[in-house]
């Protein structure tokens, strides 16, 4: 393992004013996503979707720093024929892709998942190297409800995180390390708070246990907010407060950064939370997004699959990405919602 260009791949995911856009949604996901907006999921319409967004010069040349594909996309040519991978390449963000294989029941812990795809995972990145790969991704998903999350079902995805992680790095690959605690649910805020340290714990315990060096990772992680159906809110910074409490108390400080998931809330919260906890600063990681829906919602709204609404995508897309880059900053504000609006 070469951890110093490792360590540079994950510098460049996590540079300062920029941030990555999470495009990697499984088959399954990108159907709910298309019929939301009347479109049939095909390979074409697949492709044409993510072919716009890829092609959005200025957020791409600008606001993003990496773009994590699913596998279709990663082997995917553009109408014209040029890999889509290049298209990111030359656009100057790094391309990764997702190699988790989705969630299963964990038997024995009703209600509860384990994360797959370590089988046969060093054939499949070498392969994903070959064609352009620099960083992978692996989700693992963790449930708030009555009894749960138990202890032995997180243990069981960190360490599956864990293993993913060292494969990755072998292959000269950055593992984007995403352990989500939902926001599903009638939780508060201060019971995400209390599963969210307890998760990252464990997935650093078994990330050492696992010789993962951190200097060579990305940290993905969920922010501490309510759950959605909770009947009291949160104040934005109280979210960004207790984000901040939560990894400082569980995060080592060689982890270069730490690129958030958006997982359900709303565009403008997801990009607040970001730009108050930057804002607040006093940590030793870079913060930064990786949203999928937080980027996404606009373009996919705006595009409804047809050719003549893809310049109206391309300016929502730079839009939110534009939003969420200066709030890696620290640099958003209310007023540039409209003010900036393309
Ligand atoms: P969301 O930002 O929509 O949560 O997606 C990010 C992601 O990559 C989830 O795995």
């Amino acid at each position: 393992m070469n951890l110093a260009a490792l360590n540079e791949i994950a510098e460049k995911m996590v540079t300062p004013g920029k941030g990555i856009l999470a495009a990697d949604e499984s088959s399954g996901t990108i159907k709910k996503r298309f019929d939301a907006i009347g479109v049939e999921s095909t390979e074409t319409n697949r492709r044409d979707y993510r072919e716009l967004l890829f092609r959005s010069t200025e957020a791409m040349q600008k606001y993003i720093s990496g773009v994590i594909l699913y596998e279709e996309t990663l082997y995917q040519d553009a109408a014209d024929g040029t890999p889509l991978v290049k298209l990111i390449a030359e656009a100057g963000a790094v391309p990764g892709i997702k190699v988790d294989k989705g969630t299963k029941p964990l038997p024995g812990f009703p209600g509860e998942t384990i994360t797959e795809g370590l089988d046969g995972l060093p054939e499949r990145l070498a392969k994903d190297y070959e064609r352009g790969a620099r960083f992978a991704k692996w989700r693992a998903v963790i449930d708030i409800a009555a009894g749960i999350p138990t202890a032995g079902a997180v243990k069981a995805n960190a360490h599956a995180l864990a293993r993913y992680a060292r494969i990755c790095q072998e292959a000269q690959i950055v593992p984007i390390v995403e352990p989500e605690v939902l926001m599903d649910g009638s939780h508060d805020i201060a019971r995400c708070d209390e599963v969210t340290r307890f998760v990252l714990q464990t997935v650093f315990a078994e990330l050492f246990e696992q010789r993962v060096a951190l200097e060579g990772i990305v940290l993905k992680p969920n922010m501490v907010v309510c759950g959605k159906k909770c009947e009291t809110r949160a104040t934005i910074d109280e979210c960004a407060h207790r984000t901040i409490a939560a990894l400082k108390a569980t995060v080592p400080s060689s982890v270069p950064g730490i690129a958030y998931l958006s997982g359900g809330q709303s565009d403008e919260e997801a990009t607040a939370h970001l730009n108050a906890m930057n804002k607040i600063g006093g940590f030793p990681w870079k913060m930064t997004f990786s949203y999928g829906r937080a980027l996404q919602a606009a373009p996919q709204k705006a595009w409804a699959g047809r050719p003549e609404n893809v310049a109206a995508a391309q300016r929502a897309f730079t839009h939110r990405a534009r939003m969420n880059a200066l709030a890696s900053l620290g640099k958003w504000e209310d007023s540039l919602e409209t003010a900036l609006a393309a």
